[in-house]
């Protein structure tokens, strides 16, 4: 089959389409041919040498698809041949062929297109796991979204809004804040230089009425997480889901005690078995339904084929800050 590997670890021009042995499902997995896939910030770490798989892992990166049931596995038995289902996996969707335990797969609505449903597992799942499971995000609650026209941050928006929350949004890109505004963004607030903590903070005063933000989604790290704690509520949650504007941060911690304030980070990936097959229930159950209802959309950016310019330009888009939803490539035509 074909699969993308990443020839050594660099920039974008690493990536390269072989010809690799298909994999076998093993007990209870599933063999799903792959119509579509999406990029991720994460994929575009493990391509630099800085974020290695999880132990067991497939080498070819890829954290999601969409596709059709190719072969059960022993003992795999919810899925008939040729349904079409999506997921997330540790690794291995750049290619035609992927293999993921039968209970984390979802079944696609019809109304999606394969390049729609592949947009979908990665962001919704990460955006209603941080939101509605661990924040427990509550109607009326006011809720803050940093990088907000990212994949996952126009996924939170819409599942603030399903669950009756209020949605508000950062963005260095002034654009970008006008293009999520179609999608229910209450508010925007551009930050386009280094100075972070001051305007955020007048924000909060102005758009919550002084009370600030029940629950902040940060999507970047860094400088975000002080002046986030800062523009926070009482007994807020500050959801850490991603640290591309740094590692480090340095924290007032008189706020966190007097507000009462909880940090919780969150990773998918290196989740346990169990966890990811609660957390893909969790999503089918609950998220799913919303998309056969067009209550909620997908996001798509830009489409590329599975070439290696494709893959390759692929990851440049996601790469260079400017796309705003997701990155998809197509495998099939
Ligand atoms: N924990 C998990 O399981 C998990 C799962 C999925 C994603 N994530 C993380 O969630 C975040 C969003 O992922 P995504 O795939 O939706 O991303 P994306 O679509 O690639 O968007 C990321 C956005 O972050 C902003 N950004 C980039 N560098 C920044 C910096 N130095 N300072 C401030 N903002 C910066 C940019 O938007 P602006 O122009 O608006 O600044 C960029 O478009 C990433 O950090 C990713 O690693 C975590």
């Amino acid at each position: 089959m074909r699969a993308a590997i990443i020839t050594r670890p660099g920039s974008p021009e690493v990536l390269e389409i072989q010809d690799v042995p298909q994999p076998q499902p093993g007990p209870n997995e599933v063999l799903i041919r792959v119509h579509a896939t999406a990029i991720n910030r994460a994929d575009l770490l493990q391509r630099e040498g800085k974020y290695p798989p999880p132990a067991g892992a497939s080498d070819i990166p890829g954290l999601e698809f969409a596709g059709e049931v190719a072969t059960n596995g022993p003992g795999a038995s919810l899925w008939r041949i040729g349904q079409r289902v999506f997921g997330i996996v540790a690794g291995g969707a750049y290619a035609d062929y992927v293999i993921a335990h039968e209970r984390t797969l979802g079944e696609i609505p019809a109304n999606l297109s394969w390049s729609e449903a592949a947009s979908i597992p990665e962001v919704f799942i990460t955006a209603h796991d941080a939101l509605w499971t661990q924040a427990n995000l509550r109607a009326g609650e006011n809720v803050l979204i940093h990088a907000v026209g990212s994949g996952v941050g126009i996924a939170s928006v819409q599942l603030v809004r399903a669950r009756g929350a209020v949605p508000f949004g950062t963005s260095r890109t002034a654009d970008k804040l006008d293009a999520v505004r179609p999608f229910g963004v209450e508010a925007g607030l551009c930050l386009p230089g280094p100075e972070i903590a001051e305007p955020l903070k007048d924000f909060s005063n102005r758009v919550t009425g002084g009370r600030g933000f029940d629950v902040v989604l940060d999507l970047v790290g860094g400088p975000y997480v002080a002046a986030s704690v800062s523009a926070l509520a009482q007994r807020g949650r500050v959801m850490l889901v991603g640290t591309v504007a740094g590692q480090k941060a340095e924290l007032t911690l008189g706020q966190v005690l007097s507000k009462r304030a909880h940090l919780i980070g969150t990773v998918m990936r290196a989740r346990s078995l169990e966890e990811k097959i609660a957390a893909g229930e969790k999503f089918s159950k609950e998220v799913v339904p919303l998309f056969e209802n067009r209550i909620l959309r997908t996001s798509i950016d830009r489409e590329f084929p599975f070439t290696t310019e494709g893959i390759r330009d692929a990851h440049r888009r996601l790469g260079s800050n400017k796309s705003v939803g997701k990155v998809v490539v197509n495998l099939k035509g």
